[in-house]
Order: C-alpha cells, then sequence, then structure tokens
C-alpha cells in the first residue's frame, strides 16, 4: 500500500513544505468563519507523519488524526509524544471511520482527498466527513486539480534527498488516464548508504484530479457549500494560472 515502505523517510523527502506557513492561514481561517467555536476539534484525515496535526495541537485545537497507514500513525504518534502534545491518532481508512463526537472542523491536506480515485469512493469521503461535522462545521481540503495536472502534463521527475549517512534517489513515472481522469505515479526510491545501501522501494500512488463543477457537486450532494477556494492564504485566492493543486473550503449547511 502507498506509504508502507516509504513512510520512514517521508519527513526527509517533504522537508522543504511549509507546513507552519499553511496551518498559520488555515487556523486564521478556522477563527475567523467559527468565532463563536471554543475549544476547536478538528478531525485531520489522512494525517499522514502527523506533520500538520502537531501544529493544529499547539494552537489548542483538539486534535483526532485519522490515517489508514500504520507505518504513517506510528511516526505521527511518536511526533506529538515528544512534544508532549495530546492527540489522538487512530489506524483506520477513513471510509471507514466513524465517531460519536462530531467535529468543528476536518482538514484533510496535501491531496489526501485524491487518494480517493472513483465516484464511489469520492461520494464516501464526502459524505463521511458531512456526518462527522457539527451543522455549520468546516470542511478544509486541497486536491489535484485538473486544468493544472492537464496544462502541466505530468512528467518523469528525478530527485535526490541527502539524509543523516545516506541519499535517496526518487524517481517517479506518471501514466495518466483521460478516462478516469487519474495520474498512476510510480515511485522507485533507492537508498545510497547507511543501513540500507542499494536497497530499492517502489510504490504506486493512483491520484485522481477534479474539476472545479464536480467537486462542487460532490459537495452539494454531501450537505457541504464550497465558501472559498484557490491558493493559500487569508483569504483563498482563486488562482490565476491553474495550479497543480488547490485548497477548498466549504461548510456544512444541512
Ligand atoms: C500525501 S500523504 C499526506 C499526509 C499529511 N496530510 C501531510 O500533509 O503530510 C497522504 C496520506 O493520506 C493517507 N490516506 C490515503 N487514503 C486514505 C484513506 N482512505 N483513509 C485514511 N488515510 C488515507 C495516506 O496513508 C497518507 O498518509
Amino acid at each position: 500500500m502507498a506509504f508502507s515502505l516509504t513512510a520512514p523517510f517521508y519527513d526527509l523527502i517533504y522537508q522543504h513544505r511549509n507546513i507552519a506557513r499553511e496551518v498559520f492561514f488555515i487556523t486564521k481561517h478556522i477563527h475567523a468563519r467559527l468565532p463563536n467555536v471554543k475549544n476547536v476539534s478538528l478531525l485531520d484525515i489522512g494525517s499522514g507523519t502527523g506533520v500538520h496535526a502537531v501544529l493544529f495541537g499547539k494552537q489548542n485545537f483538539k486534535v483526532t488524526g485519522v490515517d489508514r497507514s500504520a507505518e504513517m500513525i506510528a511516526i505521527a504518534k511518536q511526533k506529538a509524544h515528544s512534544q508532549n502534545i495530546p492527540i489522538h491518532f487512530i489506524h483506520k481508512d477513513f471510509l471507514k471511520f466513524a465517531s460519536s463526537p462530531h467535529y468543528d472542523v476536518i482538514t484533510s491536506l496535501f491531496d489526501v482527498a485524491s487518494y480517493m480515485t472513483t465516484n464511489e469512493q469520492v461520494r464516501a469521503f464526502f459524505t463521511n466527513v458531512s456526518s462527522l461535522l457539527h451543522k455549520n462545521g468546516l470542511l478544509i481540503f486541497d486536491c489535484w486539480y485538473g486544468p493544472g495536472v492537464l496544462l502541466s502534463r505530468p512528467k518523469i521527475i528525478k530527485q535526490r534527498y541527502k539524509g543523516n549517512g545516506f541519499t535517496i534517489h526518487r524517481k517517479k513515472t506518471p501514466t495518466i488516464s483521460y478516462q478516469t481522469n487519474t495520474v498512476s505515479v510510480h515511485h522507485n526510491l533507492t537508498i545510497y548508504g547507511g543501513a540500507h545501501n542499494h536497497h530499492t522501494l517502489e510504490e504506486t500512488h493512483v491520484m485522481r484530479y477534479f474539476f472545479y463543477p464536480e467537486l462542487e457537486n460532490y459537495l452539494q450532494q454531501a450537505g457541504l457549500k464550497i465558501i472559498e477556494w484557490g491558493n493559500i492564504g487569508f483569504p483563498l485566492r482563486p488562482p490565476k494560472n491553474p495550479p497543480w493543486s488547490t485548497y477548498i473550503i466549504a461548510q456544512k449547511i444541512r
């Protein structure tokens, strides 16, 4: 499964993302949209190694993280524990996740929604989100954005990441399906140096790209209304040129 083998290298590979900036803006949106909610409860879907969850915990939100990768959850638990941030991490496929406490905010960041590749999965994802939100609660997520993906055209990408005593060479090979609106990205990682010298890991990540009107429709069917979209900021800024990935803020209206 995606993120089983590569979990130990995830934080190294994605260390240049500015998560603090992203959490800063999302926190501003939460306070602006839910000014009367004290002790905000937040569910982070696809919480991964806990990078967002820990920072949301530092904002004094009551945070739960759910992720289907046991390896990612283990790293997240360790991260929160070492920083003494109380977060409840749950190892579960979100499509099978049920919870009696409901949430003021649900986040799902770094394209987790794009891992829902079929129409049934997309419907189930947003329906479950809606069933877990309080009325007027917020869904804040990002996903691959069709116009950006199609105009940039997925290409083979080779990257290197320097760890402590080892280097990772990563090659990503995409195959696009114009029928299912997905890109199947084959990840090949070879580690040079250290304990895993010359070890190769392979994973395939199938990602769905979405168009605004279909997202609007899926969300509407689930009782959610898009209130802002675009690049991260305060407010979100509708893009001039189509980005690869876009943020959406939706509110539960029924
Ligand atoms: C690109 S990572 C993002 C992790 C984290 N949100 C971040 O920003 O670093 C995608 C995560 O979504 C999780 N994921 C994908 N589909 C899922 C599902 N159906 N239920 C729960 N987690 C899922 C993966 O296991 C992985 O940890």
